[in-house]
């Protein structure tokens, strides 16, 4: 994980970045509740979380929305020392949001691994990427893919990590007022038909070749769910985007552009596009 900064009073500070699923393949709900997962996750430069990490008398977790035990931060520190199996020192998170809640770039999910990240260069713990991913695994399916960053495919619930090659994009994130829970959107997923099967079209070596291999076969349940997104979609699509791509579970969208001056143009005309939204401009590097 990138942008680890220690300072001098005793803390660390980690950038928490969202993620983009350029393809989402969902499988039929398993016996333990979750759905076997193919995505190919890409961490994204531009808006992000700040998550700070210091020695404290009592545990705290401070994060505008979402403060305290229900923050899965909390469960990063409970996992970090579940993993070292002894008594940690006492820790306080500080929690920077850039990021949306309820919007499928997985804000929570980067912020739980920056904590765990931060909080092993803190106490020098030195755990290394395979403790540190399996500690992250039992905090939730995308904290893993936060360890590693870069782009990934993610098999399982989502914590069976491979590297792979992905194109450099410009893109713009519209996240509309009104968010979606992860687990109502499963779960309207398991009312709809099955998903076609993976095609296995090999990942394209270029941004255009994404306007037609991006998927998210989560996006007829989110559509269900909240029905005006069909005409975001749409009115991005005509803005330019290629594609217009449900972000994770959603509720936002993911407008990717064939350049920067494409998607600048994007970011100009989307807030008209969904009243009371916010609009983010992010990238991918490519790897
Ligand atoms: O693992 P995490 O807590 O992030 O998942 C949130 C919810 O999303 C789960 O409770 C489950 O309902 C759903 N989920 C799923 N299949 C996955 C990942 C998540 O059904 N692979």
């Amino acid at each position: 994980m990138a942008g680890v900064t220690p300072s001098p009073g005793g803390s660390v500070t980690v950038v928490a970045p969202p993620k983009v699923n350029l393809r989402l393949l969902v499988g039929p709900r398993g016996d333990d509740g979750y759905h076997p997962l193919v995505t190919l996750m890409v961490a994204l430069e531009g808006p992000a979380d700040r998550v700070t990490v210091s020695r404290a008398t009592a545990r705290a977790v401070r994060c505008p929305g979402i403060p305290g035990p229900a923050n899965l931060a909390w469960a990063a520190l409970d996992a970090l020392q579940a993993e070292v199996a002894r008594p940690l020192p006492t820790l306080a998170v500080d929690i920077e949001k850039g990021l949306p809640a309820q919007a499928g770039v997985g804000g929570g999910s980067s912020d739980a691994a920056a904590t765990l990240v931060a909080a092993d260069r803190l106490l020098g713990l030195g755990l290394g990427h395979e403790r540190l991913e399996r500690a992250a695994a039992a905090v939730g399916s995308d904290v893993p893919f936060f360890i590693r960053g870069g782009a990934q495919w993610a098999r399982g619930r989502g914590e069976v990590l491979e590297p792979t090659t992905a194109p450099a994009f410009e893109c713009v994130i519209v996240v509309p007022g009104q968010g979606l829970s992860t687990t109502e959107v499963y779960r309207a997923f398991d009312t709809l038909p099955h998903p076609p099967p993976d095609d296995h079209v090999p990942v394209p070596a270029h941004a255009r070749g994404l306007a037609t291999w991006c998927r998210n076969d989560l996006w007829p349940a989110a559509r269900s769910l909240q029905p005006t997104l069909a005409d975001l979609h749409e009115a991005l699509t005509a803005a330019g985007a290629a594609p217009a791509l449900l972000c994770g579970s959603g509720s936002a969208i993911c407008a990717i552009a064939p350049d920067a001056v494409s998607a600048d143009a994007i970011a100009v005309a989307a807030p008209a596009m969904s009243p009371g939204c916010r609009v983010l401009r992010a990238r991918f590097p490519g790897v």
